[in-house]
């Protein structure tokens, strides 16, 4: 695998290679399984697979675990090594971001709800970094997480509005044997800590059942509500249920529709979603 630094140095990488498709998967490092599988994904479907690894200091707020994000690059490049990724980008802060750079991309809408609400400015950052590797790498394909739905959203409509060609291939949530979704994150969580970690998508699953009788959003919601607070040790920051293609809010079930929620345990905040008609 070849570990490129620098934009010159990647896209020489790339124009090295002989390939009919590039797959990229962008990530901020702390590899598991999640990312293993989209790198999986990307060299089925690709025959040049490039992988990123850039913790964005723009996706995270002042307040926000940006220092103790996990860094584990040993850890990492030993997991790439037989992964099927062919290049690795791995830029420092001052590749992406020179000085002066006042460069901004913004979907208002999307970006200030759910998660985006209590995390201002995130999915600017996500936006912006993406925008960016975008246009370096250059692939035909980018692979990302069921687990981070509304980014998925985001990043589909961003490539939309902004006429890239680029597909967007969003792969299912990986969960350990209790369900949990893999994070980078979950290296945060005590033993005990994952037992209450796992209420979020008990909660989830509880939703998508009551929904096939239940068509009513504010009774599933409260509900899943209910039950995540008779947990001990977790703190809801929200759970809601939306429309799947584009996260508007709804009143019934008719359409496609997602539960998506956030929890903090023990100071780690926690993601997952349902598809309210997945098995
Ligand atoms: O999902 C992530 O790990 C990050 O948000 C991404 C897409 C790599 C952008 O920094």
């Amino acid at each position: 695998m070849i570990i490129a630094k620098t934009v010159p140095e990647l896209r020489l990488a790339i124009k090295q290679s002989t390939f009919r498709s590039l797959g990229f998967v962008p990530t901020m490092g702390a590899l598991h399984e999640g990312h293993i599988s989209l790198i999986q994904h990307a060299a089925q479907e690709n025959d040049l697979v490039v992988v990123s690894i850039f913790i964005n200091p723009k996706q995270f707020g002042p307040h926000e675990d940006y220092y103790k994000y996990p860094r584990d690059l040993d850890n990492d490049l030993e997991i790439l090594k037989n992964s099927g990724a062919h290049i690795l980008f791995l830029p420092e802060d001052d590749v992406i971001y020179q000085s002066g750079d006042e460069v901004e991309i913004r979907l208002p809408q999307i970006s200030s709800i759910l998660c985006g609400k209590f995390r201002p400015g995130h999915f600017d950052g996500v936006a912006l970094v993406l925008t960016k590797l975008f246009n370096i790498v250059a692939p035909n394909k980018a692979y990302f997480g069921q687990k981070d739905y509304q980014q998925t959203i985001l990043i589909k409509k961003m490539v939309d509005y902004l006429f890239w060609n680029l597909e967007i291939i969003v792969c299912p949530t990986i969960r350990d044997e209790d369900g949990l979704a893999k994070s980078s994150r979950n290296r945060y969580l005590s033993n005990e800590d994952r037992k209450s970690a796992l209420s979020l998508y008990t909660a989830l699953c509880l939703a998508r059942e009551k929904s096939k009788t239940c068509k009513d959003v504010e009774q599933l919601v409260r509900e899943a509500k209910a039950y995540i607070a008779s947990v001990p040790n977790v703190v809801l920051e929200y759970f809601e249920i939306r429309r799947a293609k584009d996260l508007k809010s709804i009143n019934f079930l008719k359409e496609e529709a997602v539960a998506l929620g956030a929890v903090y345990v023990n100071g780690t905040r926690l993601i997952d979603n349902i598809l309210l008609t997945e098995s």
